[in-house]
């Protein structure tokens, strides 16, 4: 049974019919479909999505994932020597290699500020930041969901004080689109990038990367091809295909495959067609659930109060697992259970996701085979208690 939806989530059927569609039909009309249409098609996706964003269809572009998004940000930003880029202990591992490369080429300095755990409180989360901003800090780099501790990070505030300073606000949101409501208009983000892949349940390879109109003239591709022209950077510039040069620059990069992109509109019918806001309901109240039969289970605390829990995803400390990669394999080989398990700083975790394919009884066999795997039932709880 799979629990993982967080690293890689099945596709609904319609969807992925959908996926093969474009793809036989650029299979079928190769020329038309890369070299005559493209540029138009691709709209399509972004005017739905945008909307379900909160902001307007020339504000996002689509991209193939959010490590792509964000380090398009990255290595757009103009950093300079001593300048610092603040951070938090809770970000994913491919982006903090990103910012390490930044650093490194940059001579930027990476400023990561622990957040207090268990995560309770917006001002506190808020204060943390703040304490780590300086006069040399350029850029606010934060997951909008974490990837280790499945938390929702209050943002808002710490982007409106960014925005104040002067500071460039860089948002990684894999986790989101499909899973928490997103304004960003509302929100005030400068950069944010997210998947579709992810909970809109689009095939893999679907994903945008949202920047403040004001700020899209500073963005760079990472790789210049047919979209790119000599004058982008000056006032007013169109790209090479009539959209923004942040658009086309971004969007025209050489041949590839763009169905699981134009798979979005399909992707949000499909929400709109099942009620997909009363699934999550249930998603998350199943999540919610199986974390307390948790924590009953191993007497250790969450890392966070619920308001704070990402709905759909739940990282749950258990007692300490010496050898996790063992342990996940294990679980898979005697109960068939697919679920990320790992140690993550002085905690080891196991990260449950529930989406409209799982069940309560999944969520039973998974305390039955933790509750074995770990001994559980052979001591008092109080035992193995901690902070
Ligand atoms: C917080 C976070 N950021 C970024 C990513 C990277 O997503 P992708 O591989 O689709 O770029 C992930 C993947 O799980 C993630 O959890």
């Amino acid at each position: 049974m799979f629990l993982n939806h967080g690293s890689f989530g099945a596709c609904p059927r319609p969807v992925f019919e959908t996926y093969q569609r474009w793809q036989l039909e650029l299979e079928r009309q190769p020329v038309a479909f890369l070299g005559r249409d493209l540029s138009e098609r691709m709209r399509q996706p972004r005017i739905a999505l945008s909307a379900f964003l909160g902001t307007g269809p020339d504000n996002i572009v689509g991209l193939v994932n959010a490590t792509e998004g964000l380090n398009i940000v990255a290595q757009s930003l103009d950093l300079q020597p001593g300048d610092e880029i603040l951070t938090t202990d809770h970000e994913y591992s491919a982006l903090e290699k990103t910012w390490a490369y930044v650093a490194r080429r940059t001579g930027a300095k990476i400023v990561t500020v622990k957040v207090p755990l268990p995560l309770v409180s917006e001002a506190e989360f808020t204060a943390t930041l703040l304490a780590g901003m300086t006069e040399r800090t350029k850029v606010l780099f934060l997951s909008h969901i974490t990837s280790p501790t499945a938390l929702v990070f209050p943002i808002e505030p710490a982007i409106a004080e960014a925005r104040k300073r002067g500071i460039w606000s860089v948002i990684d949101g894999a986790h989101t689109p499909g899973h928490i409501p997103l304004d960003f208009d509302a929100m005030g983000v400068d950069f944010y990038s997210g998947n579709c892949h992810k909970w809109l349940m689009t095939p893999k390879g679907s994903a945008f990367l949202f920047v403040r109109p004001e700020l899209q003239g500073m963005i760079n591709p990472l790789v210049i091809s047919h979209g790119w022209t000599a004058d982008s950077k000056q006032p007013g510039a169109k790209g090479a295909f009539g959209n923004s040069p942040f658009i086309d620059e971004l969007e025209m990069q050489g041949t590839r495959d763009p169905a699981a992109w134009l798979t979005v509109p399909a992707a949000l019918d499909f929400r709109r067609d099942h009620g997909w806001d009363g699934v999550a309901a249930d998603c998350r109240a199943l999540a919610q659930e199986t974390a307390a039969r948790l924590r009953a289970l191993t007497g250790l605390s969450a890392l966070s109060s619920p308001e704070f829990c990402a709905p759909q995803m739940v990282a749950m400390p258990v007692p300490h697992i010496e050898d996790p990669v063992d342990f996940q394999k294990r679980l898979n080989e005697r109960y068939g259970i697919e679920i990320p398990v790992f140690n993550w700083q002085d905690h080891s975790i196991v990260r449950v996701s529930v989406q409209g394919y799982n069940s309560k009884p999944q969520m039973d066999l998974l305390i039955e085979a933790l509750t074995d795997m770990l001994a559980l039932g052979q001591q008092p709880a109080k035992a193995r208690q901690h902070g």
